[in-house]
This record gives C-alpha cells, structure tokens and sequence, in this order.
C-alpha cells in the first residue's frame, strides 16, 4: 500500500511538473491603426501565431499628445503582474504604462515623463522591458533624438534630423524612477533594441536596429553582455536580416533555437530568422505566420494557464457578443416593482409577493439599499436573508432586479475609514444617517465597494431568476470636494495636458488676470472662492467630474460581468441631461431612467395640469435615452403621490396609466414602479405605494398599474415586432445633435440673464413632437446620415472636424438646422482667432455682423413671412452671400431689415440658419412648419399636451391636455385600448 502510495505520489508530482512546463508564448502588437491599442496573439511552437480577443484589442490608449498605442512591450514581474510600456506618440516625451493581473483587465493608464527634462529631446519611441533578476530591477529602454546631442550621421532627405540613441530607466515597482541615462550609444542611429537572457550561455543578447539611412541599413543586429549593469558593447554584429528594410525585432527562446521576428515594413509582412548559436542565422519567413496587419511588438513566456485564462475570456466573449436579445418584441414591456425585504417581517414576504404576482407585475426590485445587510460587518457577508427572498419571488413567477447598493455605505464602513465620505465646497464632510454620502472618487471607496460586489455577483451572476443588474441609485455627477478628488483632479489634468503645464496655461488661458500656474500641483478644484472662476478650467472640471462617475459604473458593470453571462447591467439616471454624464458609462448594456411627473410644480396644461404633470417629460426622455443602445428601460415611475415635492398632490385619475403609456410609446423594453409598499418609517413615510400603509389594500395607482398590465397582456396576443412603423412616421425622423458641455459652456456665459440653453431646445423639440415625428437626441458618434433632418441647436463648442461632417451630411441630401450661438467657440471654450462665429461662415453662407441682446421689458420683432415674432434673449445680425435665401428679418434698432435667419441649398441637401431666439416658439414653430414643406416631409399638427408615437405596429395617443381630443383613426386601423376621443390623461391604442 505505502509503496502503491508512493508511487501515485510520484506520479502525481510528475504530472504537476509537466503541466507547471507547459509553456506558451505570447506576442503583443499593434495593428495598422495605432489608436486601436493592445493586441495579443499566441503561439505553442513559435511558428503559429493566432490572435486572441477575437483579433480585437485589449486596450485602447488614452495617455500622450496623440493617443497612440505603438510598440507594445510585455514583461512579468516576479509577482506574476504584467508590465506593460508602449510609444503614446511621435513626439511624446512620455512613454505608456499599465499593468495586468491577467493581460485582459489592465490598471488606468499613466504616462512615465521619462523625456521630460529634456525640451529639445524629438521623440521616445519603441519601448522594451526586461527585467534583471539578479538585482530584482526593470529596464525601460527606448530611443531619442536630441538634436546636437550625438554624433552625427548622414541621413536621407526624409529622415532628417532623426538620429536616435538608447536611453533607459530603471524601477522596481513602476511608480518611482531612475533617472533618464543614456544606455547604448553607438557610433550608429540606432532604434527598436530588445533584451533577451540566453538560457545556455547564461549571457545577454541584444537585437538592435541600426537605423542608418544614408546609405540605407534598416537591418537588425546583435550584440552581448555579461550582465546589463555592465552595458552592452557597441560593436554589433553583422545584419542578420539580409537585405529587407525591417523594424521592431523580438528576440525569443523556442526550444532549440533563438527567434528573431521582425516587421517587413516596407512589404507589410512579418518575418523572422533563428539561430542555434547566435552566429548562423537561417530565414524561416515563410514557416511562420502571424495575424494579419500584425505591426511589431514583443514575443515573451507565459504559463499556459495564463493563455487557458485567456482562450475562456475568448470563448466568453463571443458568446457575451453574440447579438444579444435583452428583452423580446413578444413581450411588448415587462412591469416590474420595487421591494425591500429587509423593510418588512419575513413572514409578510410570501404575502406580499403573492399579491405583486396577482396584480401582474413580472419582476421586483432588490437590495438597492442593502449594504448595512449584506455585509454586517467589514468582510462578513450574509445573502442568506436575500436567497430566501429570491427564491420567493420565483416561486410566484417574479425575476428580480438586483442591486449594488453603492449608494448607502453601511456604518462601520464611514466610521473606519472616514477618508471616503463626500466633502463639500464649504468644508462640510456628509455623514453616515441616510444616503449618498460616499465619494466616488476615493479610490478606498472604490475598492470598498467593489469588494461587496464581487462577492454579490459572484454568488447571483449565473441565478437565472436574476433578470440584471442596477447600479447604484440614481448615480449624479459629485461636485466633491474630498481630498482625493483634487489629486484625482491633477492627474486627469497631467494626462490632458501631457504632463506639459504649458500646455493647461494655454488652454485655460491662465495668461489672463495673472492666473498661470507653474505646476500641476498648485490647481486645486474650481470653487467660489476664486472670484469669478475660470471658465475653461470648470470646462475640465465637469468633463473629469463626470468621468468620476462614469469610472465607477463602468468598474461595477466589468466586475458583475465577469459572473453574469445572461444578466444585463444597467442603472437608474434621474435625466438630468446636461450633468454630462448619462451615455458615458459605456460598458452598461443600456440605459434606463427615474420620473416624477407630479409634486407641485405647475408644469401641466390648464386648471388641473398639475395633477398630470408636463406633456413632454417622459417623451423628452425617452427620446434622450433611447438612441444611446437602442433599448432602454424606466426604473422609478411614480405610483401615486411622493413625499418630497414642494406641494405633494394626489395624480389625477388616469395620470399614473398615462404615464406608462407614455412610457411604453417611445419604444421602453421595461418600466418599473417605485414602490411596491408605503414606508412605515423613514424619510419617505408619505411616499405612495401600489399598496397603502395596511401592506394589503391597493392604492388608486396601484390600480391603474393594474389596468395597464392587463392591456399589455392582452396585446401580447397579437404583437408585431418592434420596428412595425408607419412610412409616413419615418419620414419625419429627426434628431437633434447634443452635447452638454454646450449647455455648461454657455450657462455660465449667457450674455443675457433670460437666455435658457434648454428652453431653447425645448421650442424645436415641442414642435417636432406637435410634427408627430420620431425625434433621436444623438450625441457626435452618431450617425447623422440616418436622419433626413439633422437639428443643431446652440452648439457653441466645435471644431473643423465636425463643421466637416455637418457639410458631408448636407451634400449628401441631409437637411441641416443650426442655430443661433453654435460653433463659436472651441473644445476648450475659446474664441478662434477669427471673425467671430466665422468657422460656420461656408456652411451656412452667412458672415455674422454681430449678434444683440435685449431686455425682456423691451423686446424686439423678428418678422417672417410678414408676421411679427417677439425676441429679447439673443439675436445675431446676419450678412448672407447671394446664395442664400432670406427666412427672417429684424424689424426694429438700427439693424432693421437686416436677416434673422437663412436657407440654402448645397450639394444635394440643405442648409439653414436661424441666428435668433424667441420669446414663445411661435417663430420657431412656424420655420420648422415652412422647412419640413420645402423638404417634401409630411407633418402633423397635433395639439399641444398630445402626442402620437409607434410601435410593435401600435399607435399610442396620449392625451396629457386639459380637454378631449379627438385622433383622426386612419382607415383601416382598428381601436386596441380606449377609444378616438381621448379625455384628458386618457390614451388611445390602435393597430395599423
Ligand atoms: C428617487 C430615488 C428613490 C426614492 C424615490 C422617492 O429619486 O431614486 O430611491 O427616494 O426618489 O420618490
């Protein structure tokens, strides 16, 4: 037996042995387009090399002046992390650094200023890594031309000035630095040199490429050293590529054999050639093959466990890309309803779940504020509570909607580590005792929270009774003030401005009121303290301030889906449009958003329209949220009254079921009602619910969520897809361009104490919507040629690129609107160096005179068409070319008759412009009329606080007006929910 034992033993270590020996090997590069970043491909034989990530990269680069991810170099470090560096630029003086656990997730990206001291030094380029065990020490080494600096070599016409040296730094942890030395200097231009450890001869081999270019070299070529703390001997080898002109050679041990594969640039092709002594080398070009546009890289060992890691991710993500039905056109919508379980006695969940089932809702809601539940104690988790919950839900047909409750830190959490609570501008920290107090932008917090959300997707990513995900609780942009922040705030700045402070002054221009900086570290985050404020700076501070929080979705979303395969991430923005966040967290599977349509604002039509809410809410956004993914869902919608309005009203009856209409009608694959049962203590004591106080009796919205699930039900029985839309409503398809950081640019420069940015939006997009037209808000990664109108109201901050695209899109046929304050200033808020507004000036045909502002007590006229429309908040005076038509004229000061707005033709499409802004809309209603006439679209004129939209082959009319309306029934179509004449709140559904 012992011997039996011993034997099984040997056996077993043998196997260990063999599979720890297993060796692949890995080759990182760039491809054709070196923006697209990090790429991997492997190998078993050295020959063979197949690409992973499905040919796609891992990484794309946001560091240096032109975001470039070139030359990637892999080494791993003792610890197992890989290290990675590459060339961010052609004239960087930065090199990029990150590092894996796992080649797939990679740490934020940071620019290593090895070149910085030097402000003639052209260029870091080519990269390489290698690590020296004996001192337990990383080489960074890459080359430089500093002019002057070398000795001279002849060069050719196209390459002059380009004679680069070997430079080097050293570190061990890749936060602190050696400095800058030079490294290798022979009496050559020399680029692309990479270390390889022969294993035989226990000596170091050099490739280097001898760069030369008069007369041409562009070969690669040896040398050797004992160890590098001695150097490397500048008498190299001869070429050991022939005749091709090649770069970026990888060195690399395959058995018997040293490889050396390298870039056939000028052919497009790689090759490569092996030696077993390091003196004879045989070209083995054509054994080899590698992905294609495989552009030079590094070739380094990896344990095959690491490829195994790696080959699943692969497998994982084609599945995970797979075009991906979230939802399903058969069901229309799914109703769904918020629960707490730890709010209620255990013994009422069966109960409550019951009824939520009979009612007809299809799944509930938890955990969003559970944290303090979850986690009890720092690393002490309990979803026994929460399994149970589950389970019950299911059992009455119920999916759940689970959340990461990362909006309520539980107490011992702010207690231990206080450094994570939100500060703000006035000193105060937020405390624990209700909710979003954390601040996201503490890395501890982070790391805090991700900690409890791996563990929770961990344990329900793979449940099929969860349905997805949200995240957080309506997650807003934190103007925070927490130390972190700021250092946070520097970082993003460094990175911005490539670690070049010149660079900040002059986009900020600091030159201005003596505000130049002379570093990094004496920014601080805009407040009130600073009078006035500089403009440009909050300009940044939003977009990082945003970031923040888009980071931290992101970071959850990667984390849940490393469990959940079949699960959807999303998370409940309350759509507050200009924070600049909503869309940003790229990595969710869609949006989705909260509402409340009644808590005391008179934002409705007539007597009772507070009771209904504004007409144009939820269709606003919708039409917001939807274009982001093409699906979108609504988490909060209001079931009754609320607790936290100004005056908290009673709906008006039918109002609650309008609003799921309204939901519905702009094409939501879910809606949700905030919240199943009346809070009995707590801030939200007078918060409706579906059920009242009692827990058991249904409230008037309870009902009304009752009727509408039953209409659904009852539609699902003869559903067409989605997209099942009227010709005559597609026509009409508008979208309106959009960008926030317009809206935060021109806020805080109105001019004019009346101007409202999305007042101004709001008159086109009300008439759009009395048009009956589909309307898209779309951000510039749209795409514009989808839409037969593209509006483009006050877009005040552009650039050439996009007055290009606008131009593309009219010639090809678009029909294009621009409004007054667009493209006047550039990305960083500054007026061009040009007659003012002039980057339109050949778009639009006009040159602008200037632009005027009245006071509201004494407006002015714009006439069109011989009617008079009022204006005060902003008018520019505009002077055609012969080409264009005059829309609208000034009719008073001294610029009467001179032009308001024009029109013309270019190419195949057009263009017009309208340089002022009304008071009512009227104005703007009665261009956009004129307009979509000249373009041949058809329009409605449906009555303001009505709205018609389609879908699954079903108009949906809604009356959100103070009397009844009447919907001319087209032939044909039959009445489905309601009928033609719509009371007010009422809502009329047909088939086509
Ligand atoms: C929302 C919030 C919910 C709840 C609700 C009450 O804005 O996301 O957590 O507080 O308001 O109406």
């Amino acid at each position: 037996m012992k011997r039996l034992l011993a034997l099984f033993a040997f056996a077993l270590v043998g196997c260990l042995f063999l599979s720890a020996q297993k060796q692949a090997w890995l080759f990182s590069y760039f491809t054709t387009d070196s923006r697209d970043g990090l790429h991997l491909a492997y190998s078993y034989d050295g020959l063979q090399w197949t690409p992973l990530n499905n040919g796609k990269s891992y990484l794309t680069p946001t560091v240096g002046k032109d975001k470039l991810m070139r030359d990637p170099s892999i080494c791993q470090g003792p610890d197992g992390t890989f290290h990675m560096v590459w060339t961010s630029s052609w004239t960087d003086c930065i090199i990029g650094y990150a590092s894996s656990r796992d080649l797939i997730h990679w740490s934020a990206q940071k620019s290593i200023p090895v070149m910085m001291h030097e402000p003639t030094a052209h260029n870091c380029w080519a990269p390489e890594l290698y690590y020296d065990a004996l001192m337990r020490t990383f080489y960074i080494i890459w080359a430089t031309t500093i002019p002057g600096r070398h000795k001279e070599v002849a060069t050719s016409e196209s390459e002059k000035g380009l004679n680069h040296r070997m430079y080097a730094v050293t570190t061990r942890d890749f936060r602190t630095f050696s400095d800058t030395r030079l490294f290798f200097n022979p009496d050559f231009s020399v680029i692309d040199a990479a270390i390889v450890k022969d294993p035989r001869k226990k000596d170091l081999i050099m490739v280097v490429k001898n760069e030369n270019s008069q007369p041409a070299e562009k070969n690669l070529r040896i040398t050797r050293t004992k160890r590098i703390t001695d150097g490397f001997p500048t008498e190299v080898s001869a070429p050991i590529t022939g005749d091709d002109w090649v770069e970026g050679p990888s060195p690399l041990f395959v058995g018997d054999y040293l490889y050396v594969y390298f870039d056939k640039y000028r052919k497009h092709e790689y090759g490569a050639v092996r030696s077993k002594d390091g003196q004879t080398w045989e070209d083995v070009s054509s054994m080899i093959s590698f992905p294609k546009g495989t552009r030079h890289g590094t070739a380094f060992p990896v344990d095959s466990k690491i490829l195994d890691k790696l080959l699943a991710n692969d497998a994982a993500i084609r599945e995970a890309t797979a075009p991906k039905q979230w939802f399903n056109d058969r069901d229309l919508a799914l109703t769904g309803v918020y629960y707490y379980p730890e709010h209620w006695d255990e013994s009422q969940w069966e109960r409550d779940f019951k009824k939520m089932h009979e009612l007809g809702f299809e799944f509930t809601h938890f955990a969003e504020f559970a944290w303090a539940q979850l986690e009890p104690e720092e690393g002490t988790y309990d979803f026994a509570w929460l399994d149970r919950a589950v389970a019950l839900a299911a059992k009455y047909q119920l999916k759940v909607v689970m959340c990461t409750s990362t909006a309520t830190p539980p107490v011992w959490l702010s207690r231990k580590y206080p450094e994570i609570l939100l500060r703000q501008e006035d000193g105060t920290v937020l405390d624990h005792g209700a909710r979003q107090h954390a601040s996201f932008a503490s890395p501890l917090y982070r790391e805090l929270s991700y900690k409890m959300i791996d563990k929770l997707a961990q344990h329900y990513g793979n449940d099929p009774r969860i349905i997805g995900w949200q995240l957080d609780n309506e997650p807003a942009v934190q103007f925070d003030y927490n130390p972190k922040a700021e250092l946070a705030f520097r970082d993003f700045l460094r990175e911005k401005y490539h670690h070049t402070i010149k660079e900040l002054n002059d986009a900020w221009g600091t030159a201005f009121w003596s505000e130049a900086y002379r570093s990094f570290d004496e920014i601080t985050l805009p407040k009130t303290a600073q009078m006035f404020m500089n403009h440009h700076q909050i300009l940044d501070y939003r977009r990082f301030a945003a970031g923040q929080t888009n980071d931290f979705l992101n970071e959850q979303t990667l984390l849940i889906k490393k469990f959940a395969r079949n699960q959807w991430v999303t998370t409940n923005y309350i759509p507050n449009y200009d924070e600049g966040h909503i869309g940003g967290s790229k990595q969710l599977d869609f949006q989705s958003y909260t509402r409340y349509m009644v808590y005391g604002d008179n934002e409705g039509i007539g007597r009772r329209g507070y009771r209904v809410g504004n007409p144009l809410r939820i269709a606003l956004a919708n039409d917001f949220f939807r274009p982001i993914q093409g699906t979108y869902g609504v988490m909060e919608l209001q079931p009754g009254q609320v607790n936290w309005g100004s005056i908290n009203p009673q709906p008006l009856p039918g109002a609650v079921r309008l609003w799921m209409w309204s939901v519905f009608a702009g094409g939501a694959d879910f809606l949700c009602t905030y919240r199943y049962r009346q809070p009995l203590y707590g801030t939200e004591q007078y918060h409706y619910g579906i059920v009242g106080t009692d827990g058991v009796t249904v409230t008037p919205g309870g009902r009304e969520y009752q009727q509408f699930m039953s209409e659904i039900r009852n539609l699902r029985t003869h559903y067409a897809p989605r997209d099942q839309k009227p010709e005559s409503y597609l026509k009409r398809r508008t979208a309106i361009l959009f960008n926030h950081e317009n809206s935060w640019s021109i806020e805080r420069q109105k001019q004019n104490r009346t101007w409202d940015t999305w007042a101004h939006i709001e008159k086109y997009y009300r008439t759009l919507k009395s048009f009956g037209a589909p309307v898209d808000f779309i951000t510039e990664e749209g795409d514009f040629s989808q839409y037969p109108v593209l509006l483009v109201p006050a877009y005040q901050l552009a650039d050439q690129l996009l007055v290009d695209r606008w131009s593309d899109y009219v010639k090809k046929g678009g029909h294009l609107i621009v409004t007054c304050r667009t493209a006047q200033k550039d990305r960083y808020g500054r007026l061009p160096e040009a007659p003012f507004g002039s980057l339109i000036d050949k778009l639009t045909g006009n040159e602008m005179e200037f632009y005027d502002l009245l006071l509201p007590e004494i407006p002015g006229i714009v006439r069109m068409d011989d009617k008079p429309y009022s204006w005060n908040t902003w008018g520019e005076v505009l002077k055609p070319g012969k080409e264009n038509r005059i829309l609208a004229t000034y009719q008073d000061e001294f610029y009467e008759g001179k032009p308001a707005a024009t029109f013309r033709r270019l190419g195949k499409g057009t263009v017009t412009y309208v340089g002022v802004d009304t008071n009512d809309g009227t104005f703007e209603k009665e261009i956009l009329k004129k307009l979509y006439g000249e373009f041949s679209i058809p329009v409605m004129d449906l009555p303001y606080g009505v709205t018609l939209e389609y879908r699954n082959g079903l108009g949906i009319v809604l009356n959100y007006s103070d009397r009844p309306y009447t919907f001319p029934l087209p032939a044909r179509a039959k009445a489905v929910v309601g009928e033609p004449t719509i009371s007010t709140a009422g809502v009329f559904v047909f088939t086509l």
